[in-house]
């Protein structure tokens, strides 16, 4: 199972606790029901990926506080104009569609010369209807999202939307500064130069 980084159970609860008082603050029709639900799924102790970024338990909110960091920054700087409850619903839920979505798999590996049974994190998913889309149609059974609230998160993969496995992404997960210079290119081109 996932070697390396690992969050303690301490950590996973004070990363629940934040998302859910961070949503709750935005005050939108419906949170409630969708933190209830989000609480009644495996959310706060999923893996953010199946062996590619915080494939831990509890992986994925902590990559949500993390973009919800991220994108703040963004606002504080200047460099995009968004409201604080935008931000938090955006950032914290992008990702939503992951909720329910990874299992332990066990799989036989060839591990020197002899083939052993081993678990890993697989993907068994129960509503198979896309990546942003998912998270969106999760996110709007429960609250009213803004159009733009809606392509933020439609679109947060950038243009290989439904693709784990695409070349950017390999590239981007052997040389980080793949991903790197691609955000920086995306903030200059549309954001930056926009106001030029
Ligand atoms: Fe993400
Ligand atoms: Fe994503």
């Amino acid at each position: 199972m996932a070697e390396g980084f690992k969050l303690t159970q301490e950590q996973i609860e004070e990363n629940k606790k934040f998302i859910e008082e961070k949503l709750l603050s935005t005050g939108r029709n419906g949170m409630e029901r969708l933190v209830t639900w989000l609480g009644n799924t495996d959310f706060y102790t999923a893996p953010a990926s199946t062996k590619y970024h915080l494939h831990c338990k509890g992986g994925l909110a902590l990559h949500s506080i993390n973009v919800y960091n991220r994108l703040k920054a963004k606002v504080d700087e200047g460099l995009v104009d968004l409201k604080e409850d935008t931000v938090i619903i955006t950032a914290l839920l992008h990702d939503v569609c992951k909720a329910n979505f990874y299992e332990v798999q066990k799989r036989n590996r060839k591990i020197e010369g002899q083939w052993q049974e081993i678990e890993e994190w697989g993907v068994n998913d129960k509503l198979p209807i896309g990546h942003g889309d998912k998270s969106c149609f999760i996110i709007q059974s429960c609250i009213k999202i803004s159009p733009e609230e809606y392509a933020m998160i439609r679109f947060h993969m950038g243009r290989e939307s439904d693709s784990n496995n695409d070349p950017f992404s390999k590239a981007a997960a052997f040389y980080p500064a793949v991903a790197a210079i691609h955000t920086a290119d995306l903030e200059t081109a549309f954001i930056v130069e926009s106001r030029m």
